[in-house]
């Protein structure tokens, strides 16, 4: 591919972002693609700098607002540094979360205001949008139930402590963006095994690819 992909994985606690993709890029590095794995908040430098500041608590007290301009100076560092170059080069990146995260935790049970948010997603980009968004959806109980026994001793971070309701509420925020943004958005029912949970994923990359390629065939 001339161009590569950036495809992001979304979704609550638990849900089983990082261990599918690991499995993806395993597959996709067996098929000769070049594969980046990255994570948000970090993937770079810088923004794993900002990273300790959120989730250890320590910007919490001075509001969502203020999380949500970190989270969006994280999410810039990343892009310029990681993401970008990457996708220009012709890999595939993959990341654990992106965007729709700050949409969901800082936007929607942040409670901050669409326009703000809008901003700052527009500087924290630079146009760089995922082509695809793979939204693990699951019952938040579950989820937290999984998360902490992949915890163990660990205390659960400043967003995983919050409510059962507002974890309700992310899942329905998450799913409210899948409804809106279908041609980028796939959902995938992480209550499944996780061998079906790979097989739902590696059909809708396998469809992106395909698209690419006929694309860049015509060209
Ligand atoms: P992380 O330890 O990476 O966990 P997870 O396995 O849940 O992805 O924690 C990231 C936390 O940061 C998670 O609770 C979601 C939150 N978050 C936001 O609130 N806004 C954001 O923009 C991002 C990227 C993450």
């Amino acid at each position: 591919m001339q161009r590569g992909l950036f495809i992001s994985f979304e979704g609550g606690e638990g849900a089983g972002k990082s261990t599918q993709i690991r499995r993806l890029a395993e597959g996709l590095r067996a098929r000769g693609f070049d594969v980046v794995v990255t994570r948000e908040p970090g993937g770079s430098p810088g923004a794993e700098a900002v990273r300790h500041v959120l989730l250890s608590g320590a910007a919490e007290p001075f509001g969502s607002k203020m999380e949500a301009v970190l989270f969006a100076a994280a999410r810039s560092d990343h892009v310029e540094q990681v993401i970008r170059p990457a996708v220009e080069r012709g890999a595939v990146v993959l990341s654990d979360r992106f965007l729709d995260s700050s949409r969901v935790y800082q936007g929607v049970t942040g409670g901050i205001d669409g326009g703000f948010m809008q901003a700052l997603e527009r500087v924290a980009i630079n146009g760089m949008m995922s082509d695809l968004t793979l939204i693990l959806d699951l019952d938040p109980a579950e989820g937290l139930r999984r998360a902490a026994e992949r915890r163990g001793d660990e205390t659960a971070d400043r967003f995983e402590k919050e409510t059962l309701a507002i974890h309700e509420r992310r899942r329905e925020a998450f799913l409210d963006i899948a409804h809106l943004e279908p041609e980028r958005c796939v959902v995938v029912d992480a209550a499944r095994s996780e061998e079906e949970v790979a097989g739902r994923i590696a059909a809708a990359v396998d469809a992106l690819i395909e698209g690419r390629q006929e694309k860049e065939a015509a060209e």
